[in-house]
């Protein structure tokens, strides 16, 4: 009996690193996760540390080929996912990081990009990149590195000579999914997706910007080589005397939430989905056309296969949903993320309460680096319940602010929206969405698409699979949501909401 064979994926979030081994089925066959340290520095700072990331990463692809008893050999290919922006440098001879990673909620650039602002080149960035100029994006975090890094930890310290060694290609740069195909295959190797969200990288014509780079004193000796997310050549192989002890393929990489967008199978114009992870990343895909946005969404690559043209999508990126439930948590007003809706179901409304979560500035559509969380429409009366329900209520507007947005800039009228990720096993949070936003909400059975859009990434790229619509016959629904509330009363909150939000504009001052 020949054995069967399998495509992984490794999945690296902001909170944790996932490994997933998918079957031709696209089921998931065995799951493992571990999570990291969240480092907060100073206010506003997040950093990770790369090398527990990669540590993490082994860990869990040995645990879960170990569950279900699948030998590396039995892998076809690998597929990496991973959080968008996080950025490091590291050194060339050592392998070893230079500092931190710099997380892509870090707020220590602000800076920086009101400088861009008033020096007027916020329109250029948009044109060459796609992109709202904001400490979000690499960029700003590189230039940071490369001027604020510890020499000390570079492996022939020379004090004074991170840039010059940049230069020589001696310092690399990378964002999570370089770091990861560094660290599995030796290739200093990115893909398009994560690319252009560097704000480094020319959308248009598909290659580092000579201007972009200048202006942010990044070498373009220190850049990976950038591939399509599937490539048929493959970006290396492991190591048969690394960990695995075989020689697999890694052959397909995504961002986290384009890898979303392909695991939903959302491959035409038109296609939309809904992620709700830490934040919530909103993305339609506008097929060969890179749509530029009125209403403060980004253009950015949704993917690219082998000998193809690169395919765009319209995102509105929201920082914080999931993150605000966390939040819920570290307060202790929550015991778990489930009991949010027991609580919200328990009070009628939110009396008047409105939960604003701009914990690290507000993305699309607003771009408000400075704004801040804020709650309105307390009383004495207001209880722990009524907060609970307007977090939760916060994740579904922000939802709204971008689909209107989205509509706005496509004309395209949605009547439904694919979801998925950790947030949507809520079905409270699901019917919600559902009549908050006015359109049907469709949940699928694999919920896990992140992780099942690299594997697809990965296994198009060897052959595992033919075709992608081998792949639509794979996605399955698992539950539908329709609007149960009236329009006008939707609208009506939805206005308090807006208003809600301008009170949070702004706050944040040195
Ligand atoms: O752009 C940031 C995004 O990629 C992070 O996603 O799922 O790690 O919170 P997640």
């Amino acid at each position: 009996m020949t054995e069967s064979t399998y495509v992984g994926a490794v999945d690296q979030g902001t909170t944790g690193t996932r490994f997933i081994v998918f079957d031709h089925g696209g089921q998931v066959v065995a799951n493992a996760y571990e999570t990291h340290e969240q480092i907060y520095p100073e206010p506003g700072w997040v950093e990770h540390d790369p090398m527990e990331i990669w540590e993490n990463t082994k860990s869990v692809i040995t645990q879960a080929l170990g569950q279900a008893g699948i030998s590396p050999d039995q892998l076809e290919a690998i597929g990496v996912t991973n959080q968008r922006e996080t950025t490091l440098l590291w050194d060339a001879d050592s392998g070893r990081p230079v500092h931190n990673a710099i997380v892509w909620q870090d707020r220590r650039t602000t800076d920086r990009v009101e400088q861009l602002e008033a020096e007027e080149k916020v329109e250029m960035i948009r044109e060459k990149t796609g992109l709202e100029a904001d400490a979000y994006f690499s960029a700003t975090k590189a230039e940071w590195l490369l001027d604020n890094a510890d020499p000390i930890k570079l492996e022939r310290s020379r004090p004074e000579d991170i840039h010059d060694r940049a230069e020589k290609g001696e310092v690399l740069f990378g964002t999570i999914d370089s770091w990861l195909i560094y660290n599995l295959t030796g290739e200093h190797i990115t893909e398009v997706t994560n690319a252009s969200r560097t704000m480094l990288y020319n959308i248009h014509d598909l290659e580092w910007d000579d201007d972009l780079l200048a202006e942010f004193g990044v070498p373009e000796a220190m850049l990976p080589e950038v591939r399509p997310s599937s490539d048929d050549d493959t970006y290396g192989t492991t190591d048969p005397d690394g960990f695995l002890e075989a020689e697999i393929p890694v052959a397909g990489a995504l961002g986290d939430q384009q890898a979303a967008l392909f695991g939903q199978t959302c491959f035409d114009a038109g296609d939309a989905k809904n992620t709700y992870g830490t934040g919530s990343f909103f993305l339609m895909n506008t097929g060969s056309e890179a749509v530029a946005s009125d209403h403060g969404l980004l253009t950015t690559i949704a993917f690219q296969k082998s000998g193809e043209d690169v395919q765009y999508a319209l995102e509105g990126s929201i920082f914080i949903t999931g993150a605000a439930i966390e939040w819920l948590e570290d307060l202790s007003l929550i015991d778990n993320p489930a009991q949010t809706a027991e609580l919200a179901r328990s009070v009628d409304s939110t009396d008047g309460v409105y939960v604003v979560p701009a914990f690290t500035g507000l993305g699309a559509p607003h771009w408000d680096q400075r704004a801040r969380g804020t709650i309105v429409g307390m009383t004495r009366g207001t209880r722990r319940e009524h907060i609970v329900r307007a977090t939760l209520e916060s994740i579904a507007y922000q939802t709204r602010d971008v689909a209107e947005a989205m509509e706005a800039d496509s004309g395209i009228e949605m009547t439904s929206l694919k979801v998925d990720g950790g947030a949507v096993k809520n079905n409270y949070l699901c019917q919600l969405q559902s009549d908050i936003i006015g359109s049907e909400i469709v949940r699928p059975v694999v919920d896990e698409t992140t992780a099942l859009g690299s594997a697809y990434a990965a296994g198009l790229a060897v052959g595992y699979w033919d075709d992608v619509d081998s792949l639509r016959d794979n996605w399955q629904i698992d539950r539908e949501f329709e609007p149960e509330m009236d329009a006008d009363r939707a609208d009506k909150r939805y206005a308090r909401w807006t208003e809600a939000v301008d009170r949070a504009r702004d706050w944040a001052r040195d």
